[in-house]
């Protein structure tokens, strides 16, 4: 079997998303009965963090384990990406000692360096272009909630054009949806990936400013307005976005059934208000509780383990 990454969502095709469908709800159904599952067995993973992290570190560290593994967790300083040591130096070196690795960089050309030199697998876990794990899990989520409407659905997300976007553009390249990112002028996703996207042809795509579009959707998903690497921007920011946060009058206009979104950590009373958020439409903890399937589904099928 060739050498395998996940460095975009589009690193997997359409039937591939639908296998990881499979992988993580068959893995999910042992994971919640404690089942002994042991794949990775013997084996470890490398998990480099150069920004913070909550759900990444945990679902990884967590599922690698479960399954067998040894996950080890190096924090900020004790990489020093780029100033004590390069990407490049660090995955010859990781791919040495590990059976895989997972980093979250500022600079996606670090992770493409990583992708470069490592001879074993790579997973992205978040850059500040993408965030591919997240997108997998969403998408994952939705159909589990959506899976008998799944092919005729409204997906909206409102906020800054950022990795989370991004990485839904990419999606859309390989699985069709209909996708709609609504952000103030100025804050629009990467140019190369919206026509990426658009010259795909396989989805509907629409990039707007207006809050309108929020209208009858199935899905509205909303991030922090200043991403890890921007928050000493947020005094500035907030004035471009205050009229996009995601409340009561804005999900009138979605369907009663819609889904509310956040890939999470949310900065809550400020891109989204307490009532969506608690609010019986939220599925953002059965979201943040997928990352650990879908990553089991993704680190099985790259290895090859299934
Ligand atoms: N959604 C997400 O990636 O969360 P963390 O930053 O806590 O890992
Ligand atoms: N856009 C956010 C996502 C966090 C999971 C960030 O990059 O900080």
């Amino acid at each position: 079997m060739s050498l395998r990454h996940c460095i975009k969502v589009d690193d997997f095709s359409k039937s591939e998303i639908f296998e990881l469908f499979e992988i993580a709800s068959e893995v999910k159904k042992k994971f919640r009965n404690k089942e002994n599952f042991k794949p990775f067995k013997d084996l470890s993973l490398a998990m480099i963090f150069a920004k913070p992290s909550a759900r990444t570190r945990v679902s990884f560290e967590t599922g690698f384990s479960w399954m067998g593994g040894h996950a080890i967790y190096l924090a900020p300083q004790d990489i020093g990406l780029g100033k004590r040591e390069t990407a490049s130096d660090l995955a010859q070196l990781f791919s040495r000692y590990n059976d895989m690795i997972m980093a979250r960089v500022f600079s996606h050309n670090d992770i493409l360096d990583f992708e470069k030199n490592a001879t074993v697998p790579v997973i992205n876990g978040l850059t500040d272009y993408n965030h591919p794990c997240q997108i997998l899990t969403d998408i994952f989520t939705i159909w589990e909630f959506k899976k008998n409407n799944f092919d005729h659905l409204k997906i909206v997300y409102i906020g800054d054009g950022n990795n989370i976007v991004n990485s839904w553009l990419r999606l859309s390249s390989v699985l069709p949806i209909e996708f709609i990112s609504i952000s103030p002028e100025g804050f629009y996703p990467d140019n190369t990936t919206v026509d990426l996207a658009k010259y795909s042809g396989i989805s509907n795509i629409k990039i707007s400013n207006s809050i309108d579009d929020v209208k009858n959707s199935d899905v509205v998903y909303t991030d922090v307005w200043a991403s890890m690497g921007q928050k000493d921007e947020i005094d500035e920011r907030i004035k471009s976005f205050s009229s996009y946060q995601v409340n009561s009058k804005l999900v009138s206009t979605a369907k009663p059934d819609y889904l509310f979104m956040h890939c999470l950590p949310a900065e809550r009373g400020r891109e989204v208000t307490n009532d969506v958020i608690d609010s019986k439409n939220s599925v953002v903890f059965e979201q943040a509780e997928n990352r650990l399937h879908i990553q089991n589904a993704i680190m099985l099928k790259i290895s090859g383990k299934i």
